[in-house]
């Protein structure tokens, strides 16, 4: 009566990778609503391993629900998490694709948009056209599973090369009836602008860094101007700099051939409100300077202007969407080489806040353009200053992969920033700031030192920073664990401009 098709796929399948960036070219992907008359080639349903037989039946016909259980008794079908099977019934004209969830009590947002993306890329290798997707049993509380499927199916149209393009250009979902049309178009614009922005910062992070210096990523700011005549950006460049005194992020460039550059994104809609002030560290290349890193897996430092990357995200997503809130970006950009010129350990800078700084490891760059960065920033009077920088291998060894670090001075924030992290699953984990920490930044020769000691650097790194905020509403994100895979999957992965958008939003 039907074909089974088993398609299973694990984390050892090469998934097709080569698909065009849909949005970033133009090439947007249409999104409509489910109907009964609807027909899409392939259809996806999320199903769980121990609720099997309780398959949807709005989606199913009665006939192919009856064959998919005789699947599912016949251990076809499994519901584990990670897998897929494929359904090809030629008798109604329906392709099911049904994706496993693993036990309905264990969903978590990860496993969730894990099993949206590799679907995604899978269907994306089968030159399909167009795919329903029944989201109605998806049940994460607080978690806007829509939204972030919509993001999920985005991320999957992106690749740095465009290379076998994917044929995708419909996708009908099926969610509550409940939902009313014009608050799911606007669920569809928000994520779709919130992908386009993650894209973007991918996009910029896989950029190599002889393409991607500090001009690049000025000039790429100064393209947001046309999406939204709120958006405007400043530039300022080495002798700017030096006039306002900002000799610790001038200390970095100083060995490059390539300028420094400081890029002040300003998307300003609504009038006599404080901004939220986003500050991105935006090492283009991070050699370690006269400190020289090892040759292994140098090249990773190209993606040390992640921080500056993700808030041009959040800007272009923030521009996109119209949105009614005070946001100013600023990207502290500058490449950090060894040359006859560069600064030497020992050097001692002083920086625009007029403390002095005892450089005493050129390879802890990024706290010395970003204090700099921060202490401009507050001529914004913010409401918040949060700033996102792949500070430290500290805080890769410490939280790993998964979350990234989070600092701050003021709790109310905090909470703020893990409510964000919570509702979009883009992680982080606080790490404290106990004084001791600070006690480690002392020296004879200056007012501070650019390293702490042996351990602990994520929090030293976090400490050397709140020196500069010290009367403003501040956090940092570490995201030197999250902002890029390595490996097979190697390449940027836009985060955290999931968290940032969401917080930008939630706080207006
Ligand atoms: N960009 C690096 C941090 C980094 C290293 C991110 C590896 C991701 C992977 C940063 O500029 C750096 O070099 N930090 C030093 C600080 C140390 C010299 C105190 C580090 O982590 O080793
Ligand atoms: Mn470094
Ligand atoms: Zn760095």
């Amino acid at each position: 009566k039907f074909k089974v098709l088993i398609t299973r796929s694990n984390k050892n399948v090469n998934l097709n990778h080569y698909i065009i960036i849909t949005l970033l070219f133009g090439n947007i992907m249409k999104y409509t609503r489910f109907n009964k008359n609807s027909k899409a080639e392939y259809n996806l349903i999320f199903i769980y391993e121990d609720k099997l037989m309780s398959l949807n039946k709005s989606v199913l016909t009665d006939a192919v629900r009856e064959d998919v259980k005789l699947a599912i008794s016949n251990k076809l079908v499994t519901g584990k998490s990670g897998s897929m099977n494929t359904f090809s019934s030629k008798m109604y004209e329906k392709n099911y694709f049904l994706v496993g969830l693993g036990q309905k009590s264990k969903l978590t947002i990860q496993i969730y948009e894990k099993s949206v993306n590799s679907a995604i890329k899978k269907i994306n290798s089968y030159n399909i056209n167009s795919i329903s997707l029944d989201l109605n049993n998806i049940a994460i509380s607080g978690y806007d599973h829509i939204k972030a499927g919509i993001i999920e199916i985005e991320k999957t149209q992106y690749n740095y090369r465009q290379k076998d393009l994917s044929t995708l250009k419909e996708c009908l979902l099926n969610v509550s009836s409940r939902i009313k049309n014009k608050e799911l178009t606007s669920t569809i614009n928000t994520s779709v602008a919130i992908a386009n922005g993650l894209n973007k910062a991918r996009m910029l992070g896989d950029t190599p860094p002889n393409i991607c210096n500090p001009t690049f990523l000025a000039k790429e700011a100064k393209k947001l101007e046309k999406l939204n005549p709120y958006l405007k950006v400043e530039i300022l460049d080495e002798k700017q700099m030096r006039t306002l005194k900002m000799g610790s992020l001038l200390s970095v460039s100083q060995g490059s051939t390539q300028p420094a550059k400081l890029v002040i994104i300003k998307y300003m809609p609504v009038k006599n409100k404080q901004p939220i002030v986003l500050v991105g560290k935006g090492i283009t290349f991070d050699t370690g300077g006269i400190s020289l890193k090892p040759s292994p897996n140098m090249d990773e430092m190209k993606y040390d202007m992640s921080g500056a990357g993700s808030v041009i995200g959040t800007m272009q997503a923030c521009a996109e969407m119209n949105l009614k809130n005070n946001v100013i970006g600023i990207l502290a950009c500058a490449e950090n080489m060894p040359s006859g010129v560069a600064t030497r350990p020992g050097d001692v800078v002083t920086s625009m806040s007029g403390l002095t700084i005892e450089i005493l490891n050129t390879d802890a760059e990024g706290r010395l353009v970003l204090c700099d960065a921060l202490t401009f920033s507050k001529k914004y009077k913010p409401k918040y200053i949060l700033d996102m920088a792949t500070l430290t291998g500290a805080c890769l060894v410490g939280l790993g992969k998964y979350p990234s670090g989070l600092f701050s001075n003021n709790n109310v924030l905090s909470k703020k920033i893990k409510d964000s992290a919570d509702k979009t699953g883009d992680r982080v984990w606080e790490l404290p700031l106990y004084s001791d920490y600070f006690d480690e930044l002392k020296t004879n020769f200056a007012d501070i030192q650019n390293i702490g000691g042996r351990y602990g650097g994520a929090i030293t790194a976090a400490a050397f920073l709140a020196n500069f905020t010290k009367d403003e509403k501040w956090a940092h994100l570490d995201i030197a664990g999250t902002a890029w895979d390595s490996g097979n999957d190697k390449g940027s992965t836009g985060r955290p401009v999931k968290l940032l958008t969401d917080f930008v939003m939630s706080n207006k």
